[in-house]
């Protein structure tokens, strides 16, 4: 019995085979055990002796069988190893990673600029009523600011008489939401998609504004000259930048001033801060006071600036991209030269 349970153990090729081998000697059902079972038939003497040996074979069976399992996992692995061995030092395929969307960048150079100065981020849907978009923002329905803008409206049900809904046309709308969130004092900016119906080298139908609005008791267009001034020497790196603020109109800010930068173009390349040019980067102002009222905030002890600036104009001056339209276009090539790596 022992020599030949030993040697199915040493020839078992497998654990499943080994296992056979386990229940066919020391199962509960094995030949051991009906052995064990014998005893009882025994006269005690014969006993004495059948059983101690009866329970060093099971001993030594049972740790044959351990052994022998040991080596099969050993053997296993050894051949797993094999199997799977790699050579490390092979080239690899080559990997594409995507890169930053310039404009995803600079929003966020945008946003940490401004935040050093104390403006936190408030967002708004891109799809509006028109009173955030338009009435709020002191364009009743007859201004001719409504056209001029090239508004995309959503179409409503057939019978449904209520004011379609539009694409905002500016982030303006997001000034009333933020007033009517968090109330005066104020300081935020608000960054986002923008839509127009209109086309060509530096305009797309869609494309991306910054808001800055500051609320106090005593803030002034000092202020806003300053705190752009700044924003543009941190955002351009370029420590002597010229500013000019330009009378202008719009009906949510009053005064109001559109702001160019001074710049050169010598021989194709754009230089920030020298030459006789002006490039116009942003629509700015002192809120009207009507616009603060439909926020909720009381214009007699409250005042504030307000500017919308071109992310994607900026965008296109800082890395030198010279048409607005490839921003859109999801050229891997482009986005491959002009994307930031993560
Ligand atoms: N909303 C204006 C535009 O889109 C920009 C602007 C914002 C002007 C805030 C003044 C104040 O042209």
């Amino acid at each position: 019995l022992r020599d030949k349970y030993l040697r199915q153990i040493g020839d078992a090729a497998d654990e499943a085979a080994l296992e056979q081998v386990r229940l066919a000697a020391v199962g509960k059902k094995g030949e051991v055990a009906l052995k064990m079972r014998e005893l009882g038939k025994m006269t005690p003497e014969e006993r004495q002796v059948a059983g101690p040996a009866l329970n060093a074979l099971k001993t030594e069976i049972n740790s044959a069988l351990a052994a022998r399992k040991v080596a099969l996992e050993d053997a296993a692995l050894d051949a797993r190893l094999r199997e799977e061995w790699l050579d490390v030092t092979l080239p690899t395929r080559a990997r594409r990673p995507g890169s930053i969307h310039p404009i995803s960048q600079v929003t966020e150079e945008v946003t940490a600029i401004f935040a050093d100065m104390g403006f936190s981020v408030a967002e708004g849907p891109q799809i509006e009523t028109d009173w955030y978009n338009f009435d709020a923002l002191n364009i009743p329905g007859h201004h001719p600011a409504r056209a001029e803008m090239d508004t995309f409206y959503m179409a409503r049900a057939e019978g449904d008489n209520r004011p379609p809904h539009v694409l905002r046309t500016h982030t303006s709308p997001v000034q009333i939401k933020a007033m009517e969130a968090q109330g005066a004092p104020l300081r935020a900016i608000c960054p986002g998609r923008v839509y127009r119906a209109d086309y060509d080298q530096t305009h797309t139908p869609m494309f991306n504004q910054v808001e800055g609005i500051a609320i106090d008791r005593d803030i002034s267009m000092a202020n806003l000259k300053w705190c752009l001034e700044e924003f543009c020497r941190a955002f351009f790196e370029v420590d002597e930048i010229e500013l000019r603020f330009r009378a202008s109109h719009f009906p949510f800010t009053e005064p109001s001033a559109e702001v160019d930068i001074r710049c050169s173009w010598e021989g194709g390349t754009l230089k920030l801060g020298e030459g006789d040019d002006w490039l116009e980067i942003l629509g700015s102002g002192m809120i009207h006071p009507k616009v603060l009222a439909a926020g909720g905030i009381d214009a007699s002890e409250w005042q504030g600036f307000a500017f919308g600036m071109g992310i994607d104009r900026i965008a296109m001056l800082k890395y030198g991209i010279p048409d607005l339209r490839a921003f859109f276009d999801s050229d891997l090539r482009w986005l491959r030269h002009y994307g930031f790596s993560a």
